[in-house]
């Protein structure tokens, strides 16, 4: 890692849009780390590679998924868990690369959630049309930690709800390294992704790839 990492700290408060109370959207807050995350991406995929998980319902989803940290998260028939194995290989999943740690705690920070201290990263992989019903992020221990979730590649219409399934969500469109936060009073607010649409980015192809850090245990 290079000492430049430490220095590329973005302007928080130029790019900072409230989206409800505890949450906020970082523009353009990954764009500092974005061919180091990339090139970290690559060996975790190489060693878990992404793959399509079923619901306990029996439903396989329609983005794929890996993780990397000391905690990886799993669905199969018998439910929903945070896991220190990759079902897959049998092996720990790989570790969490150092600049995915930095930026998430900087962004964690930049949104006003000190001492965030992630021991598990989700790695979504959305193709054209993929998408991630409303759900609460709530297979977490403790509810203290905020969510970050960072976004690369095809632009993603993100819907941010309410503390009930019913309320209506406001739509975000994620674009490239935008990062968002979610954590105190809007921690358990219910949120999705609509269908991706389809596109070619110029860094990361055909696809969305998202980061969802967390404190898993
Ligand atoms: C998630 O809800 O865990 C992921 C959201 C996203 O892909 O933006
Ligand atoms: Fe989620």
């Amino acid at each position: 890692m290079t000492a430049d990492l430490f220095e590329a700290v973005p302007d928080v408060r130029a790019s900072c849009e409230a989206m409800a109370e505890g949450a906020v959207l970082l523009r353009g807050f990954a764009r500092p780390f974005e061919s180091e995350i990339i090139a970290a991406l690559r060996v975790i995929v190489a060693q878990a590679p992404f793959r399509r998980m079923f619901t306990p319902g029996g439903h396989q989803m329609s983005m794929a998924m890996t993780s990397c940290g000391s905690a990886g998260w799993v669905t199969d028939r018998s439910g929903y868990r945070y896991d220190g194995i990759d079902p897959n290989s049998g092996q720990p999943w790989p570790a969490m690369p150092p600049v995915f740690r930095v930026l998430a705690v900087q962004a964690a920070a930049g949104a006003g959630f000190a001492d965030f201290a992630p021991d598990a990263c989700l790695i979504n992989r959305y193709a054209p049309g993929a998408r991630m019903s409303l759900h609460q992020d709530r297979d977490e221990r403790d509810f203290a930690a905020p969510i970050v979730s960072v976004s690369l590649g095809l632009p993603a219409i993100f819907l941010f709800g309410g503390p009930k399934r019913a309320d209506k969500p406001k739509r975000y469109r994620l674009e490239h390294g935008d990062v968002v936060v979610w954590g105190g009073p809007s921690r358990l607010f219910f949120h999705g992704v609509a269908p991706l649409a389809d596109g070619e980015h110029a860094v990361v192809g055909r696809q969305r790839i998202n980061l969802t850090f967390r404190k898993a245990r």
